[in-house]
Formats: structure tokens, sequence, C-alpha cells
């Protein structure tokens, strides 16, 4: 495994590569890595010729009183479970190298990352419902790093989970609404066995949180067999989830029932859904979902 810093020698790399017609495949992360991490890795293996991970903990895409400073870095880890799965470069770029024009205040970048001459990006309104209204800039933050990365890889497929999936839905209409050459493949969700969802961030929890937030998953289950029992409107189901999620974790942000495509929030049951939910955990904020399909 060739570990690169350098965003123009990893460019290089890759380009010398694809002249030998080596299809690559890429995985964004920001370390930590966790079984999750390791299904798109497994899935780019199966699928490509070369293999890029990139760990880099994106500060545009923090707020200014979320957890950037304190994100769990664990870079000997990473390494040796990416070596162990023969990825063929880890690319871990310093904040300088992906921003060198610098960061404005409270780390929010200053540089428009969109060409100008698109006006009707689509990705924009995919990110202002659910965790767009809660974490104000995140997503301007993520297509900025995530389309930074995609110049720097080139031509690629780009792995991405349905953990974040309102983030996968975004990337997936910028890469469409910029042009950038990229097939996105979305993975699905790696639990733990008593149905968590995997996160870098599942290490904040307490004993005590942990048994709670197993819940989260739980209530999406059994809102999912509700759902296609069909016997409750979809509102009714809604407000029940809500109600028993409500008993074991600390605020819920949002619990909502989406059109999978384009995230509008639903009143009828319609073939394709997607429950999905943010809540706090102690001090620590999860996400989770399920899709929820009628035969
Ligand atoms: P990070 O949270 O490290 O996640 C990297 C990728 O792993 C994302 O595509 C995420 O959806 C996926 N992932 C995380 N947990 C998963 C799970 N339990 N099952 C399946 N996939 C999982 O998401 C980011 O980083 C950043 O926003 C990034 C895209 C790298 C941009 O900075």
């Amino acid at each position: 495994m060739k570990i690169i810093k350098s965003p123009k020698i990893l460019h290089q790399e890759l380009v010398k590569l694809r002249l030998r017609d080596s299809k690559v495949g890429f995985v964004p992360t920001m370390g930590a890595l966790h079984d999750g991490h390791l299904s798109l890795v497994r899935a780019s293996n199966r699928e490509n010729d070369v293999t890029v991970v990139s760990i880099f903990v994106n500060p545009t895409q923090f707020g200014p009183r979320e957890d950037f400073s304190k994100y769990p870095r664990v870079f000997g880890k990473d390494k040796k479970l990416l070596q162990r799965l023969k990825v063929d470069f880890l690319f871990c770029p310093s904040v300088r190298g992906i921003y060198p024009e610098g960061l404005g205040k409270r780390g929010q970048t200053i540089t428009p990352c969109l060409p100008p001459f698109v006006s009707n990006a689509k990705w924009p309104r995919l990110a202002k419902g659910l965790c767009g209204k809660f974490r104000p800039g995140h997503f301007q933050g993520v297509v900025t790093v995530v389309s930074k990365l995609l110049n720097i890889v080139g031509s690629c497929r780009l792995y991405l989970g349905a953990k974040d999936y309102q983030q996968a839905v975004v990337i997936r209409q910028m890469v469409k609404d910029y042009g950038l050459n990229a097939r996105v493949r979305i993975q699905p969700i790696v639990r733990e066995k008593d149905g968590l969802a995997m996160s870098s961030r599942n290490r904040y929890l307490s004993q005590e949180e942990r048994l709670r937030a197993r819940k989260i998953s739980q209530v999406l289950f059994a809102l999912k067999r509700d759902v296609l029992k069909r016997e409750k409107t979809l509102n009714v189901l809604k407000n029940q989830t809500l109600t028993e999620l409500k008993k074991h974790v600390g605020q819920v942000q949002y619990l909502e029932i989406v059109d999978p495509v384009t995230l509008i929030r639903l009143k009828k049951f319609q073939r394709g859904m997607a429950a999905l939910t943010a809540c706090f955990v102690g001090k620590t904020r999860l996400i989770d979902n399920v899709i929820i399909r009628f035969p």
C-alpha cells in the first residue's frame, strides 16, 4: 500500500494507471475505520483494479459547536486495517493540501467549490431538509471536499455508505449536476449484532448510552414492519415511532418518512420509501435509516 500525502502525486499515479486501462475505485473517509468503511473497501476491491482510500477529517463540514477537534484520529490502526485489505493507495492529505486557499472563520471554506457556469444545480435542494436543517453548511462542506477529492482522483467508481443516506443522495446529485467523472455506488448499512449502525461516533457512548442507542434501529425496523402491514396511516405510524424513540434517547432532531430519491416528506404510502432519523444519545448525535419497499 502506497501512502500518499500530496494531491499532485496521487493524481499523477492514477493517471498513469488509467493509461494502462486500470479501473479505479475510490472510498473517501474521515478515518477511525470500522466494518462499515471496510465494506466499502471490499466492494471497491471486488469491482476495480485499483482501490484508493482517503482519510481526511474535513474541517469545512463541521459546525462551530461540533466535534472537529475531538473527532477520533487513529491513523496507525487505520493504516493496518487497510494494509490487510490490500488497498493500493492510502491518501491522507493535509488541510493545506486540500484547502490551499485557506479556511474562513469557524473553519468554513471561503472559496466556492462550484464552477461559476453551473447555476441550476439540484443538490442544494436535497441538502436543505433532514440533517441539513440541523447542521447548516454541513453538506456544502461535504460537497466541497468530495468534489475536490474527485478532481484529484479523476475518473473512478465512488463508494458511499447508505448509513449517511442523505449525504449519498446529495453527492450522487452533485456528481450529476457537475458532470463529474464518477459512478456512485451506494452500499448497504453495516450494523453491530444488536442492530446499531456502525459509526466512528459510537465510541463516544458510555455503556449505558450504548444500550439505549440500539433502540434507534429497533424502532426503525419496527416501523418498517408496520408500514408493510399497512394497517395504520403513515402519519400515525410515524408519531407512534417517535413516541417510542423518545422514551429511550434524548432529543430527536427528526424522524421522517421520505421519497428515497427526492427526499420529499411523504404523506401517503408509495412503493419505495426511506425512514430516516437523527437523535442524541447523551451528547452523541447518531443517525440511522431504513429503506422500505412494497414487493
Ligand atoms: P465517514 O463518516 O468516515 O464515512 C465514510 C463512508 O463510510 C461514508 O460513505 C459513510 O456513509 C460510510 N459508512 C459509515 N458508516 C457506515 C456503515 N455502518 N455502513 C456502511 N457504510 C458506512 O462520510 C464521511 O466520512 C465524510 O462525510 C466524507 C464523505 C468522507 C466527506 O468528508
